[in-house]
């Protein structure tokens, strides 16, 4: 057990804290990754034992925890919300055409694009057969539906692609569907298996979904202003890609009309011999602090959800989970 945090003590590590119940997680994922076709069993461990944050089974773990479950359903569902996590990577992988994930050479560039969707098929379905395994089917109502909403998400974004006049909103709706939708379906599973009162339930998905809102826009602003090494991703893909994410939007807004102009042409064609002057323009802009600044304040959204909660160790982590989310580098 963790001693009783206090305003002087260190802020509790969510990893640190779910150290134990994450090796029982590793023991599912690694159990259930396993196939009789060698191809599968080579792609998938590649890009499983590359690592990740796992913050999504972490939530599982913090909600159902700080709710009072114990049972084993949990380590079986966070293993499940990495499977869901994991599929959407390799199919993301081949859509952005990026080449760079977790530090390794994406399973796209290695093993080519044909043999990274099936796999990422294989991961989808193999998540599914797990959420049936636990015989409830509220979380099959969560899980199926999160998938389905992380599919419309990306191909929203395929549709906004080279669209220098993409509304923030519609922009905002992008990431709550393919990012935050996820999280709060994991933040939801924790409060489902604990069977807590509708309310409880509505405020722990409320978490996940700011949180998950905070992540993405700071992955949006790290796409420019990140290091490659620190993020194990290519950094200026999203420029590459023509995404109209918010800092360029804010930037644009702010600019000059020459500024203006280079970012409209650079989305449009996805050009990035320029980026070193596109970082300039958002960084002077003020579009990253604001990009931050905006992240920041759905991360105190998901700070605020957590009153529901009583106190425990899981709850301090998930309050810690909200400044790391904002302040990341990696
Ligand atoms: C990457 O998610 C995709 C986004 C939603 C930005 P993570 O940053 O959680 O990826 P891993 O699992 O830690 O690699
Ligand atoms: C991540 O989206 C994929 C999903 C959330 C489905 P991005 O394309 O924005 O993230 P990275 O930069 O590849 O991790
Ligand atoms: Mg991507
Ligand atoms: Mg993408």
């Amino acid at each position: 057990m963790q001693p009783p945090s206090t305003l002087n003590a260190p802020a509790l590590d969510a990893a640190q804290l779910m150290a134990d119940d994450m090796q029982q997680v590793d023991g599912v994922i690694h159990r259930r990754l396993a196939s009789d076709v060698a191809m599968i069993n080579q792609i998938a461990h590649y890009i499983i034992s590359a690592g990740g944050k796992r913050i999504r089974p972490m939530l599982v773990l913090l909600f159902s925890g700080a709710l009072g479950f114990a049972g084993r359903e949990r380590f079986e569902l966070a293993a499940t919300v990495e499977f869901i996590h994991t599929a959407t990577l390799l199919h993301d992988d081949v859509v952005d055409e990026s080449a760079l994930r977790r530090g390794r050479q994406t399973a796209n560039a290695l093993f080519g694009n044909a043999a990274s969707v099936l796999v990422g098929d294989f991961v989808y379905s193999r998540a599914f057969q797990m959420m049936v395994s636990v015989n409830n089917m509220r979380v099959l109502e969560v899980l199926a539906d999160a998938t389905n909403v992380i599919a419309e998400g990306e191909v929203l974004q395929l549709m906004n692609m080279h669209d220098p006049d993409l509304a923030v909103d519609d922009y905002l709706r992008v990431i709550r569907y393919k990012t935050a939708k996820l999280f709060e379906a994991s933040a939801r599973i924790g409060a489902v298996l604990a069977d807590a009162e509708p309310h409880v339930e509505e405020s722990c998905a409320d978490y996940g979904r700011s949180l998950g809102t905070a992540f993405q826009l700071v992955d949006d602003l790290l796409d420019y202003e990140g290091s490659t090494a620190q993020l194990g991703k290519n950094v200026g893909d999203d420029l590459r890609e023509g995404k109209p994410t918010l800092p360029l939007l804010i930037a644009m807004e702010r600019g000059t009309a020459e500024e203006r102009e280079l970012i409209r042409h650079a989305i449009k064609h996805g050009e990035i011999a320029r980026l070193p002057e596109i970082v300039a323009i958002v960084r002077e802009t003020g579009a990253l602090a604001a990009t931050r600044d905006a992240a920041r304040a759905e991360a105190d959204k998901a700070r605020q959800s957590l009153a529901v909660l009583g106190p425990s160790a899981c709850r301090e982590a998930l309050l810690e989970l909200c400044v790391r989310s904002v302040e990341r580098s990696s």
